[in-house]
């Protein structure tokens, strides 16, 4: 038997990027997948925002491999929309056991140039998305006494980000929201975790890289400090991650940080 057998993920930020390969990698493992997406440019940051190209390209993925895909398009600002997918995935699968909390932006701004915008963006969607996602997917939780969330931090969201506060601000806000959430929800067998990764390869970084008339490599290696001689690492290591902590191999496992960090944190 596959690992995710019989298991629904509810993935935000899924059209693109780290949200796309952990979706198609639960799927792999039998996973049922809501793939939830903004799919379309937000004002801030000016970079490119998934598709709903590829929402349906990753639709007819999962479909390959035998799983089944609900395609959600809204913005984990917007409560309409995030309730609009949490009732379309338990009308079409009675139930949500994995959430990976993923959708969020970055930018770069210095303190005193920031503006309100730029501060309200960066906190609205990387901090109060999750909220928004968790605080509707929890009851489905509890009534089915188990279920894992798992909320992409950042290694910013155990240390400092130059010319990053916002980002970081949010970042650390998610690695607190992660503590919270573990123990009030082991009671009811739900299992809260945060991942760090360290610069990964995705279209978050080359938007990040022409914002700043950089290099992908340049941006990676700016935020970065790795240990091993890689400037990045890519969306399947995260994958692989999220795929464990997922999984029943880490059944006693919540409250915790998992840095995938090529030892950029050791320093
Ligand atoms: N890329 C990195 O270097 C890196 C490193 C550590 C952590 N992270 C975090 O990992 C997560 C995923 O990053 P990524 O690199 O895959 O980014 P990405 O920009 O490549 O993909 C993000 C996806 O989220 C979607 N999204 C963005 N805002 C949304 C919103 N308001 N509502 C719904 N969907 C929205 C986008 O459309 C896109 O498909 C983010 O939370 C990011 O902060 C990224």
């Amino acid at each position: 038997m596959l690992e995710f057998e019989k298991k629904v993920a509810f993935i935000t930020g899924a059209a693109h990027g780290q949200g796309r390969a952990v979706a198609l990698s639960l799927a792999l493992q039998g996973a049922d997948i809501v793939a939830f997406d903004v799919a379309k440019k937000l004002d801030y940051p000016a970079y490119e925002f998934g598709t709903g190209e590829e929402l349906l390209s990753l639709k007819e993925e999962i479909e390959s491999l035998g799983r089944k895909a609900v395609i959600a398009v809204g913005d984990v600002r917007d409560i309409a929309s995030v309730a609009a997918a949490v009732d379309k995935a338990i009308l079409e699968f009675g139930k949500i056991d994995i959430l990976f909390n993923n959708a969020g932006i970055c930018a770069y701004a210095e303190i005193d140039k920031m503006t309100d915008e730029e501060w309200n963006s960066m906190i609205d969607i990387n901090l109060k998305g999750p909220f928004n996602v968790a605080r509707l997917i929890v009851p489905h939780m509890k009534k089915a006494k188990s279920g894992v969330i798992i909320n992409n931090s950042s290694v910013m969201g155990l240390r400092g980000g130059n010319r990053l506060s916002h980002y970081t601000a949010s970042k650390w806000g998610l690695t607190g929201l992660t503590k919270a959430w573990a123990i009030e929800l082991a009671p009811y067998n739900i299992r809260v975790v945060s991942i760090h990764p360290t610069g990964v390869n995705t279209p978050m970084n080359d938007g990040l890289a022409a914002l700043e008339g950089a290099t992908p490599l340049e941006i990676a290696e700016r935020s970065a400090g790795n240990l091993l001689p890689v400037p990045w690492v890519e969306s399947q290591d995260v994958a692989h991650l999220v795929n464990y902590l997922a999984s029943d191999k880490a059944r006693y496992v919540t409250g915790s940080q998992f840095v995938l960090d090529a030892g950029l944190l050791s320093v």
